[in-house]
């Protein structure tokens, strides 16, 4: 570890990403992994390694984790099962000409475990494979509007609906945007658009659904002709085995997940019934790496855990053991520091500080908890995973308690800022998971 006046230092870190930032736009490949998305210079950068549910920077500090990756680290770095997995298969090959028997035993575990899965297809990332279900939900309906409630990935698909720039505009008709939880407003878009919707797209997050929500959407889809589309990307083998739709008892046409399904290795699945995920083939859906071996190689020795451990008890239990501790910190320094969310996939926040207040706690809280070995996200979803252990969550929580007490009057006091280390602060934190 570096220190400097008894403060963790990241000095290895900072350094090169100077030079990434030369050399990649925006100095990293996902927007939710940029180091302002954190506490850009109180806060590591760079991996060095990582195991369990712990992870060393490049300048020797060690922390414990709640990132878990954005979500795809369910079971814990280094797993060593999965890692066994994917040295065994190496030897054997990555990719060849011919098709990896894997497919078969990976597809197969996946129908019996996830309650819509009569079939399914692989794919490498989120977005392309939420592009894939809109691609089939046309294909199969004969229609072109998707009616959708959050995020699913970069593809003009989706990114057509905000449209930053770059997306034809003749796409935005197509993709029509609704807000959760809200009946009236999707009604409004159905009546706005008859005959037209294939599909309605939506994911859980940190609100839960109002009572009989799904079942509702589930119901309307179907009295449209449309088809209902989960993106199980986050809550894939982590609300459950099965998703979402197994939580919450409401099985969806098609669902799509790629976080918790291969430890961390790039596999997305698209998974539905049979008789709509044959329209995959005659939508001319195809990709190379799709049977790409150490993915799901991964992913057989993940899914044979899941259906065999009590993997996702575990991530209740530790993700509940989390939100009771903070709570219980936040509680005892006054604080207005809220964890919501599901147990396993728990999102926190400050309530009731104006933005600019609550971007400054962010980043003493995450400058604090690293400085005292503890990586956290600033608001969004916080993951536990299987190898977190009740110990590791008490440190957390201990941690926590520490920093709250400080951040408690500099809070009453208005001079947060004045304490912060960092180089840049966020003036606006868009947060995707
Ligand atoms: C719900 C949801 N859908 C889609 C995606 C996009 O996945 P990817 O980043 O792998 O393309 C994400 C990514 O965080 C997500 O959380």
């Amino acid at each position: 570890m570096t220190m400097t006046n008894g403060l963790r230092t990241y000095e290895r870190s900072l350094a090169l990403f100077d030079e990434a930032g030369e050399l990649i736009p925006g100095g990293s490949q996902t927007n939710s992994k940029r180091p302002t998305a954190f506490a850009y210079g109180a806060y590591p950068i760079y991996l060095e390694s990582a195991s369990g549910c712990r992870v060393r920077d490049i300048d020797g500090n060690e922390f414990i984790d709640l990132v878990s990756g954005l979500g795809p680290i369910s079971l814990g770095y280094a797993y060593p099962a999965v890692d066994e997995a994917i040295r065994t298969q190496l030897p054997k090959g990555i990719l060849s000409g011919l098709l990896s028997p894997l497919e078969v035993d990976v597809a197969r575990l996946v129908t019996e475990l996830v309650p819509c899965a009569e079939a399914v297809r692989f794919f490498k990332g989120g977005g392309e494979a939420t592009a894939a279900a809109a691609r089939v939900a046309r294909r199969f309906t004969g229609r072109e509007v998707i009616l959708n409630c959050g995020y699913r990935g970069w593809p003009d698909t989706w990114a057509a609906a905000a449209n930053d720039g770059g997306v034809p505009k003749a796409l935005g008709d197509a993709i029509q945007t609704f807000a959760f939880n809200d009946r009236e407003g999707l009604e409004r878009l159905v009546l706005a658009h008859p005959g037209q919707v294939a599909a309605i797209a939506i994911d859980v997050q940190v609100t839960p659904p109002e009572p009989g929500y799904l079942a509702w959407l589930r119901d309307l889809a179907h009295e449209i002709g449309a088809l209902l589309i989960f993106d199980e990307i986050v809550t894939g083998f982590r609300l459950a085995n099965g998703g979402a739709q197994e939580y919450f008892g409401v099985t969806p046409d098609l669902a799509v997940f790629a976080k918790g399904i291969a430890n961390g290795m790039p596999l997305a699945v698209v998974a539905g019934q049979a008789e709509v995920m044959a329209a995959m083939t005659e939508a001319a859906i195809s990709i190379t790496y799709g049977g790409e071996a150490l993915s799901l190689a991964a992913a057989k020795a993940v899914l044979e855990i899941y259906r065999d451990e009590p993997v996702v008890e575990m991530l209740r239990a530790r993700g509940r053991q989390l939100r009771d501790g903070l709570t219980r910190a936040a509680a005892e320094t006054g604080l207005p520091f809220v964890v919501d969310g599901f147990d396993p996939m728990t999102a926190m926040r400050f309530e009731g500080l104006e933005p600019e207040v609550s971007t400054d706690a962010w980043s003493f809280l995450l400058q604090e908890m690293a400085q005292r070995g503890v990586l956290m996200r600033r608001g969004g979803l916080n993951f536990v995973s299987y190898s977190h252990g009740a110990t590791d969550i008490e440190e957390i929580a201990a941690a926590a308690g520490e920093v709250f007490a400080e951040l408690a009057p500099l809070l009453a006091a208005g001079t947060v800022r004045g304490r912060l280390r960092v180089r840049e602060t966020p003036t606006a934190f868009r947060s995707f998971s």
